[in-house]
Order: C-alpha cells, then sequence, then structure tokens
C-alpha cells in the first residue's frame, strides 16, 4: 500500500459514518474506525463498510496481556480489516503475540502498528504519573524500535517524529500519523500539527485527518485538498 489519507470517522453512530460517506460518490477513502463507533456498533460496522469498499483501519489500541492479545488480534484478524494496532508499552513479548493472533493459517495477516506514547501525554505526565524519566522523544524511538524488534508493520506518531522513526527504524517501517491540519484550518484540541504537505515532505506513510474533513462544509472537498497535498 502506499501513501494515503485515512478519514478519522469519529462518529457516535453508523447511521451517522454512513450518511457523511455516502457524499463520496467517485473514491472510496480509507476510514479509520476507533474505539466509540466500534464499541457502539460492533463487528457489524467494520463489515458494512468492507462491503462497500473501503480500506479500514480498526483503531482500538489494544493492552493487556500476550495471551488475551493473541486472541483478541484472531479475532480481529477475522474482521479481514487492513490495519489494526495496540500499546507498544505492553511490551515485546506482548507485541510478538499480538502478531502470532492476527497471522491466518495461510499467513496473510492485517498490518499491525504500534501506538508509541499518546499525544496527548508530555514529558510532564510521562515524568509524574508513569515515572519514566527519559526524554519523550527517546521514549517513542525506543517504543518504535521495540515494535520493530517485535516484527510489526509501523507506528503511529507525530507527522513531526516520522522522519526520525524511519531513520531508527528504516524506510519500510510504516508511520501512520494523526495532528493534521490545513495551513488555514482550525487546530482544535491538537497541539503539534502539521499540514498535509509538510507531513508528506517529512516522510508520513498515511495521514490521519478527521475534523477538517468530518466538519468541513464541503467534506469531499477537503478530502480531495489532503490528497493532492499528501499523495499528490
Ligand atoms: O479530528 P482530528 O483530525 O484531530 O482526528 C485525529 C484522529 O486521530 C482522532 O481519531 C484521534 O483520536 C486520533 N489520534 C490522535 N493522536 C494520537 C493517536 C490517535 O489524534 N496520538
Amino acid at each position: 500500500m502506499g501513501r494515503d489519507v485515512i478519514i478519522a470517522c469519529d462518529f457516535a453512530s453508523g447511521q451517522q459514518t454512513l450518511d457523511f460517506l455516502s457524499a463520496f460518490k467517485e473514491e472510496k477513502p480509507f476510514v479509520k474506525i476507533g474505539m466509540e463507533l466500534f464499541y457502539a456498533e460492533g463487528p457489524a460496522i467494520v463489515r458494512e463498510l468492507k462491503a462497500r469498499g473501503h480500506k479500514i483501519f480498526l483503531d482500538l489500541k489494544l493492552h493487556d496481556i500476550p495471551n488475551t492479545v493473541k486472541k483478541a488480534m484472531a479475532v480481529l484478524s477475522g474482521l479481514d480489516v487492513d490495519i489494526c494496532n495496540l500499546h507498544a508499552s505492553g511490551t515485546i513479548a506482548m507485541m510478538e503475540a499480538a502478531l502470532e493472533g492476527l497471522t491466518r493459517s495461510d499467513g496473510t495477516r492485517p498490518l499491525l502498528i504500534a501506538v508509541t506514547q499518546l499525544t496527548s501525554t508530555d514529558q510532564e505526565r510521562m515524568e509524574k504519573d508513569l515515572l519514566i524519566h527519559a526524554p519523550i522523544d527517546e521514549v517513542v524511538l525506543h517504543y518504535a524500535q521495540n515494535a520493530k524488534t517485535a516484527g510489526l508493520d509501523g507506528v503511529v506518531c507525530s507527522p513531526l517524529e516520522a522522519r526520525k522513526v524511519h531513520d531508527a527504524c528504516g524506510a519500510d517501517f510504516l508511520t501512520v500519523t494523526p495532528g493534521v491540519r490545513f495551513a488555514d484550518g482550525d487546530v482544535g484540541d491538537q497541539k503539534r500539527v502539521t499540514t498535509p504537505a509538510k507531513a508528506k515532505e517529512i516522510g508520513s506513510d498515511y495521514i490521519v485527518v478527521g475534523r477538517p474533513i468530518t466538519a468541513a462544509a464541503d467534506p469531499v472537498a477537503a478530502y480531495r485538498r489532503c490528497v493532492e497535498e499528501f499523495v499528490g
């Protein structure tokens, strides 16, 4: 899969999601289904969007003991999503177990990527709440390297970290990056943001874009603008 724009479908219901996507007549955007939508609608929404021809990033961020994550990943693998994810802080053993669970008997599997440190966690919270005292950039890179060691395909990270992750883990190691805004757009609650064009320049493989598309007056035009800037 090449560079692409993934729309974060952060809607409360399947109906809202389908209504939103029905505006796309010519293209079938890659979509991200997060916890809110998945917990509201269950696997049915994944099957529905798959049947409509969308590629799917199932963003459930698993984190538990290795055996539980392995079994849960085997279930997600049966849904035939394109990308799923977990927390790198669950350890290398957990990530290896996840990969095992995800791999089907014929050897195929969805891509598996890891969340390093959430972008809502800053240096102060990491030190005070988690007792992690290394600089956050080092922690992100270390977790990315752990993901690589476990055999994962990439990480979710800030676009601003994409180049460092590629330098440390290789050009083929995927960087999937939220925190994207148009130069003339609203930043909202995101702190470290980049434009689609800048994310391309830094080397993101996929950008995850929510409100700049979902809350736009013309979502299809906003999506096309993202694709034009990012994929070119
Ligand atoms: O609306 P917005 O473009 O900010 O949406 C970004 C999406 O990426 C949301 O679904 C958010 O949960 C997700 N995300 C993020 N930062 C992370 C991981 C995921 O913004 N570190």
